[in-house]
Order: structure tokens, then sequence, then C-alpha cells
């Protein structure tokens, strides 16, 4: 075996050279890695003995991409494309063997390669548009080459990656391969390519084409899903210039436009995110190997909206799960909403039916606690009420078995005087799902003062598996996400009394990004939630809509009036009520311009999000962003709300604020860590 460097190795077998990429984790195409790759193709091609050269990775996967941590950092000779100009260029045939992902930067080094096989598990893709990029190193004028224009341009604007069997389909790989013999099966496809004397496919070389408007309307009909992203119209220029122009000025023009994107924020944000991802599952003051505890069955207590969408997620991946109600309508209203939930889904195509009755099949609906004795994880979802919760813990202590964990849903409220109603603290932790709970990405795990390590590293490890983004949080009121979300309500509650509309506000936070505004939030969640007539004293707003049955989407009227496509216009009979409440509680209206509605709705969240890394209630400033981006549909590109306090700059964000303390002194109060990092320069990100 020849080394060529610490992490690219040449070895023969007879005329073919196998050059293989061994940096792990995942290969990234780092400065050595291309280093490699250049000096091992040229080294074969040099050896008069080699007739033909495969490119294969040890390691878990090939190529997963440019070297991200390398991004933002003044760029290292030899660059991706003369890597792959070198590959292409090699007058013997190159043969990729891919196994585990080809993405990004590792993709378009195998659209370098003459030939490509790959196992039938591995993927294929082009995933920068996560990143707010696109392929920078030949990928979008190769691709498109390879599978037409109509398939790239899905491709590399949703990022995600297609499967070998599929990739075959499509002409993306050639053959595929023994999922336990790639190395031997790619040398021998490398004979045989020589024996048989077939051509060097030089991808560059192929022709485009495309049909007349297929790229408006590919435009016209991901309007809505692109929307504020920078990434997908640049990847989509890219791919026109593809099948307009010749290769090397496509590739010029895929430079620049990547170049640009590069140095945006949007990407900035989006790879600050994906490395915000990674970060959240690292958990100080957790060591490594810190043990896990076995979980096979889940109880869930609660049939309602949540108790339904918590059990889905852990049926969805093949857990068993027993699903407590104490009223038997309620009860199999719920169970039936779940199977109507997953026969929707396969009506779509996205299940089978067999997978329906799988999941169905993993359900035990019960009326009695008893039946969660045997359960490794119990989590309680009845509605908000800290004596019923108090009670149903100290139940479960009774009943479940020692060495269960119990867990809480709830939103609010304290998990340390949960855990106190039990005999096992530790064992007790907080499960916060975000609703609609089979579909929100967001857990917050709500770590109490006594909860015990392997209780956390076990949730954390199983939030993994239920497919969730997880994020730990310290006990508060409403932890980190609701707690933050609190403060936007006050204010849009505020600014409407003041001056604004509930669709002006509305309109400026969905314009920021969000899918939508905080009234059309409540109107979706129902304005009756936690709302009595007998209790009502008519004195707020939502009291007085309620009291009209104005009751959100759910009556067709709320804030907003409802048609039967639940489309939204302002309504007037909302308009008349907000006038009257600021009359009455003598308000003077004015005009409020958008940037202040902006501001007061989401400079006071950053000030919270201060003020909870102050108390140690989350961990990093990234946790904060990752709660908001997978929880409450922060827009990516922007990064997050401590982001985005960056971005903007903490003076400002501290200047606006003391700026409002005049209207309200105790609602703008800055927390001494904004004050600090902006009187020093800081940042919440980089602190
Ligand atoms: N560069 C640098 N580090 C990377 C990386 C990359 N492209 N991809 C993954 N890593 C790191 C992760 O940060 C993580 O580090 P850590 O252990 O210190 O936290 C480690 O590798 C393992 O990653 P994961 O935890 O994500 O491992 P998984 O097995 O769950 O997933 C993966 C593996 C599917 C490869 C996933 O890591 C992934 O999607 N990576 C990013 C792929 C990507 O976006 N590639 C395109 C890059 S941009 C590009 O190529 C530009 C080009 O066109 C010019």
């Amino acid at each position: 075996m020849a080394e060529i460097n610490a992490v690219t190795d040449l070895t023969t077998e007879g005329e073919v050279a196998v050059l293989t990429v061994d940096s792990p984790p995942v290969n990234a195409l780092s400065v050595a890695v291309r280093q490699g790759i250049v000096d091992g193709i040229a080294r074969a091609v040099a050896d008069p003995s080699v007739r033909g050269i495969v490119l294969a990775c040890a390691g878990r996967t090939f190529i997963a991409g440019a070297d991200i941590t390398e991004f933002g950092r003044p760029p290292q000779e030899p660059s991706l494309h003369a890597v792959i100009r070198d590959i292409e260029a090699s007058p013997k045939p190159v043969v990729a063997a891919i196994h585990g992902t080809a993405l990004g930067g590792g993709l378009e080094t195998a659209l370098g390669c003459h030939y490509r096989v790959a196992v039938p598990s591995a993927r294929l893709g082009l995933p920068e548009v996560k990143l707010g990029l696109l392929p920078g190193a030949g990928g979008t004028q190769r691709l498109p080459r390879v599978v037409g224009v109509s398939q790239a341009l899905e491709m590399v604007t949703s990022g995600t990656p297609i499967g070998a069997k599929q990739a075959l389909d499509r002409g993306l790989v050639d053959a595929l391969a023994p999922e336990d013999g790639l190395r031997a099966f790619a040398v021998d496809y490398a004979r045989r390519l020589l024996a048989d004397n077939k051509p060097l496919h030089r991808v560059r070389d192929l022709p485009v084409q495309a049909e007349p408007g297929v790229f408006d309307a590919f435009r016209r009909a991901n309007a809505r899903k692109f929307r504020g992203f920078d990434a997908p119209e640049y990847n989509i220029r890219c791919i026109e210039a593809a099948a307009t122009q010749p290769f090397d000025e496509g590739e010029q023009t895929e430079r620049r436009l990547f170049m640009e994107l590069m140095n945006g924020t949007q990407s900035k944000a989006q790879r600050y995110l994906f490395f915000a991802e990674r970060e959240a599952q690292k958990i100080p003051g957790l060591p490594k190997g810190t043990p896990v505890r076995p979980i096979k069955k889940v109880g869930v207590i609660g049939a309602g909206t949540m108790g339904g969408g918590i059990s889905m997620n852990f049926l969805s991946a093949g857990y068993a799960v027993t699903i407590v109600e104490a009223n038997e309508r309620a009860l199999e209203r719920g169970v039936g909403i779940m199977r109507g939930n997953y026969e929707n889904t396969a009506k779509k195509g996205r299940l089978t039916t067999e997978q329906v009755e799988r999941n169905m099949g993993l359900l035990s609906p019960s009326m009695s606690f008893d039946d969660l004795a045997e359960c490794d994880l119990v989590i309680e979802a009845v509605f908000e009420n800290m004596d019923i919760k108090l009670d149903i813990f100290g139940k479960l202590d009774r009943i479940v078995k020692q060495g269960a964990i119990l867990a809480s849903n709830t939103s609010y409220l304290d998990i340390d005087r949960i855990a106190g109603a039990t005999q096992r603290p530790q064992d007790v932790c907080g499960m916060h799902f975000f609703s609609p709970a089979n579909v929100m990405r967001l857990l917050e795990v709500v770590r109490g003062e006594r909860t015990a390590p392997d209780v956390l590293e076990t949730v954390m490890q199983l939030a993994k598996k239920i497919g969730k983004a997880a994020v730990v949080a310290g006990v508060c009121h409403g932890f980190i996400g609701n707690r933050m979300l609190n403060l936007r309500q006050r204010e849009a509650n505020k600014l409407i009394l003041e001056g604004a509309m509930p669709w002006d506000v509305d309109r400026v936070i969905y314009d920021f990004g969000f899918p939508m505004g905080p009234f059309q939030m409540a109107d979706l969640a129902g304005l009756d939630i936690g709302w009595s007539a007998e209790t009502s004293r008519g004195e707020t707003l939502r009291d007085q809509l309620c009291e009209r049955d104005r009751r959100g989407q759910k009556t067709r009227s709320g804030f907003y009036d409802y048609n039967e496509k639940r489309e939204h216009t302002p309504s007037p009979i909302v308009e008349e009520l907000v006038l009257k409440q600021s009359a009455e509680r003598q308000i003077r209206r004015r005009k409020i311009d958008d940037q202040e509605i902006l501001e007061r709705c989401i400079y006071p969240m950053i000030n919270e999000g201060a003020l909870i890394l102050e108390e140690g209630r989350a961990y990093r400033a990234s946790d904060i962003d990752m709660v908001w981006l997978t929880g409450y549909g922060w827009p990516a590109y922007r990064g997050g709300p401590m982001f985005y306090g960056d971005t903007v700059g903490l003076k400002t964000v501290l200047g606006r604020m003391q700026e409002f303390q005049r209207m309200s002194e105790a609602d703008f109060r800055p927390a001494p860590m904004l004050v600090k990092l902006a009187e020093s320069g800081g940042t919440f990100t980089a602190a």
C-alpha cells in the first residue's frame, strides 16, 4: 500500500489502481483530501502498469461534501474544481465506488468520474441548498447532463438525496454493487471497462435539453416553498445556465453565483444551523459513554391532540405504545384520529397500507394506569393543571416498574415539583413536544434539578430515533420556546391596542419569514384554549371574540373570517372591537410602522433569550435558535433569534430596547448579558 498522504492511499490490483480516501468521520473534502486525490490520480496516471482507477472511501461513507468548517476561511489550493478537473481529464477510466452518502462536493466528485457504481443502500444528493448554497464545483452543470433538467431542478432545490436504485434508473449510477463487496465489484467493473474498450464518459461533454418554459413553470410551482430563500432561485439559475451556456461558461456562472451565496447572510445562517443542530446533542456535564436505559415499551397518558401525536412518533418508529385515557369515548376518538392521520398519509402515497396496519398494531388503548406497569418510558400529556399532574405522577410512582423514565409533556409547569410527587425524582424529566406532535421536529427535553444523567442521555438518543431535534432546557415558566413566545404575544397584543391591526402584525411577521403571524396562529390553535364562558369577564379581546363564538378557524371566525377553504380575510367586527378596546382603555391610537412592529415583536424575544442564557436554562445561544427553528417556524435563512440579534448588531438591539423603555420601563428592561455584549462588541453566537 502506498500512502499518498495522511488521508489517502493508493493500492493496485493488477492493472487497476484503487485510490482510497480515509478521513473520518465523513470523508469531507478538506484540503488534505483534495491534495491526496490530485496526487493519487497523478500517480496512477503516471504509472504505466495502471490502466484503470477506482476512487473509493474507507469508513462509514463516500465523500459527504466539501469540508464545511473551511467555509469562510481563505481558500486553499487545490480547489475542488481542480480535483474534479483532474479526475475527468484522466486518460484512464476512473470509477467512483459509492457507499453511505455521496453528498454535495462528494457527488460532484463522483460526477467528475467516468463511471459510478454504488451499493443499494447508498444515497446520492446535492444538499447545498440546505446550507443556503448551490453545488459550486460543477454539480449544477454536470447533474442535468446526466439526469435531465427536471430531475436536476428537483434535486438541487430540495437538497434531498435519492437512493442508489433510483439513481440507477436515472443514470446517475451505472451499476449496483453487492452491499458487502463494493471494492471488489468496482475493481472488476473497471477491468471489464478496459476489456470491452469502453470510452471515457466525460459528463461535461454530454448535451443538455430543456423544454421551453420549464424553468418559469418550476419557479411558479414552488414559489411558496422557496419564499424568502435566496438559494433555490440561484440553483435554478445555474441549471438554466447549464441548458443555455457552453460547459465552461456555465461553470463560471455557477462559480459567481456560488460566491454570492457564500458571502451572504442567508448561507451563513444556514451553515450555522447545521452545526447548531449537532451541537445541541452535546450536553455539558454528561460524560461520554453515559449509559442508556433500554426503551422498548412506551406509555402515553392522554389521547387528546398531543397524546395522539406523541404516540404516533413512537409507533412510526416501531415502538409498542400503550395509550391511557380516562374516558372511553375520548379514547376511541383519539385512536380514530391517529388511524385517520395515518390513512391520510397513506392516501398521499407516503405510507403503505401495511405500514398503517403495522403502526396501529403496535398500539394498545387502555383505560387503566395498571397497563403502564411494564413500560420503560411513560409520557404524561394531559391538560395543564399542576394538581392533576401531581396526582398522576404519584400514581405512576406506585404502578410503573422501577428504572422506567417518567416524563411530562407540560409546556409551562415546574418539572421539579412534578418530580417531587414521586419517590424517584431522578427518573423524571420533561419531554415537551410541539403541536402537531407527529410533525414538528422540536422536542424540548427539560432537565430537572435531580434528573439522572442516564435518563437525559436516554431521552436524547430516543429523540433521534423518533426523528426529533432535541434541545435541553432548564426548569422555568415556559422553558425556552414558550417563555420567549409569550413576549412576542404580549407585544402583539399591545401593538393592536396602540394603533396596529392584527393583520398588520401578522403581515410583518409573515414577511419576516414565519409561516404565519401571532393572530393567525391563535386562530389556528383555537382562541378558547383555557377559556370558559362561565369565568369569562368579557374584558380582553379574546374574551369578547369567544363570547361571540369567534373561536378561531374551527368556527370559521376568530381574529379573521375564514371561507370553506380556510382562506382568511380581515374581519370588520374585529376591527371594531379593537378600536373599542383602545377607547375603553384610553389608549390614543397612533400610526405604527412595520419596522416598529417587527422590532417590538422580536427584540424582547432576543432579550429574553439573553436572560435564559444568563440563568443557565439553555446551554448556548444556538440551542435557543434550534428551538425557534424547529418548533416555531423561525425562517432558517435568519438563523434563529440569537443569530438574528447578532446580525442586526447587539448595539442596535440594545438601543431600541432602551428607546422602547420610555413606553414601558418593565417590558423592555435590557438583560445584563445584552448590555455587556453590546458594550463590548461581542455576540451571542460567538460568546
Ligand atoms: N464538513 C465538515 N464536517 C462535517 C460535514 C462536512 N461536510 N458533514 C458532517 N460533518 C461532521 C459533523 O459536523 C459531525 O461532527 P461532530 O461529530 O464533531 O459533531 C460529524 O461530521 C458527523 O456528522 P453527523 O453527526 O451529521 O453524522 P450522521 O451520520 O448523522 O450524518 C451525513 C452524516 C449524512 C454525512 C451528515 O453529516 C450530512 O448531511 N453532512 C452534510 C452534507 C452536506 O451538506 N454536504 C454538502 C457540503 S457543501 C458542498 O459540498 C459545497 C460544494 O458544492 C462546493
